[in-house]
């Protein structure tokens, strides 16, 4: 069964609070999004393999390490998901980016595929799928179900915030995929939005509301 990790580094949880709040605006909430993934990325790269290389020091010479050129993707759920592609590239810039384009039919609540770009080597690299959002979990177990049948081996999940639904969900359908938080909230409420949540991550994202 895969894990839960609910990253709850002070820095996190102080721009978790602000993202939350109703009052925060688009630029600012654009602004907050992009920290704390990148703040989560240093957290979900902690197993990245490292290998020695020498070096010459101003002073001698020295067997170092460098990360030893981990094959990553990074495969945001669109929309909300671009929102935090940006912060994680800043810490791993060599990785590709992938995309799959969903939406929660308002109705139903049940993910709506509408495009899938991914990396050509998809068999050979390791998958983080990203998304804000985790309510039902259909958007995400969808996401990740699209990459396996693609060839896709190796996939982690990233988002600020779930609810227990979805974590449920995906440990059913994905039960090998370790999740990544910053936040596991309390419930979903009759609209199958997260409560507290942050509200419609796209819509605060994008400015469309
Ligand atoms: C939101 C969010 C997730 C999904 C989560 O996207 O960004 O993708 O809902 O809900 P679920 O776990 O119940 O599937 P939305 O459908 O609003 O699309 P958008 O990103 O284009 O706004
Ligand atoms: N999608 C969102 O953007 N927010 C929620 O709370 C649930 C689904």
């Amino acid at each position: 069964m895969g894990n839960v990790f609910v990253l709850d580094h002070p820095l996190i949880q102080h721009k978790l609070t602000h993202i939350r709040d109703v009052e925060t605006g688009t630029k600012e909430f654009r602004e907050l999004v992009d920290e704390v993934a990148g703040l989560m990325a240093f957290e979900i790269t902690r197993d990245l393999p490292l290998e020695e290389v020498t070096i010459q020091t101003p002073v001698s010479e020295a067997t170092m390490k460098v990360i030893a050129g981990k094959k990553l993707g990074l495969v945001p759920i669109l929309r909300a998901g671009l929102g935090m592609v940006d912060g994680i590239l800043k810490l791993i810039p060599a990785a590709k980016v992938g995309h799959v384009g969903l939406y929660r039919d308002p109705e139903t609540l049940l993910p709506v595929e509408y495009y899938v770009k991914l990396p050509s080597d998809v068999e050979e690299r390791d998958f983080i799928v990203i998304d804000p959002m985790l309510a039902t979990g259909g958007s995400a177990a969808a996401a990740i179900m699209s990459l396996k049948n693609r060839g896709a081996k190796n996939i982690k999940l990233m988002c600020l915030v779930a609810a227990p639904e979805g974590i449920d969900l995906i440990h059913r359908d994905h039960p090998e995929v370790d999740i990544y938080l910053a936040a596991l909230d309390e419930k979903l409420n009759d609209h199958g939005y997260i409560v507290p949540g942050l509200g419609d991550a796209g819509d605060r994202l994008f400015g469309t509301k």
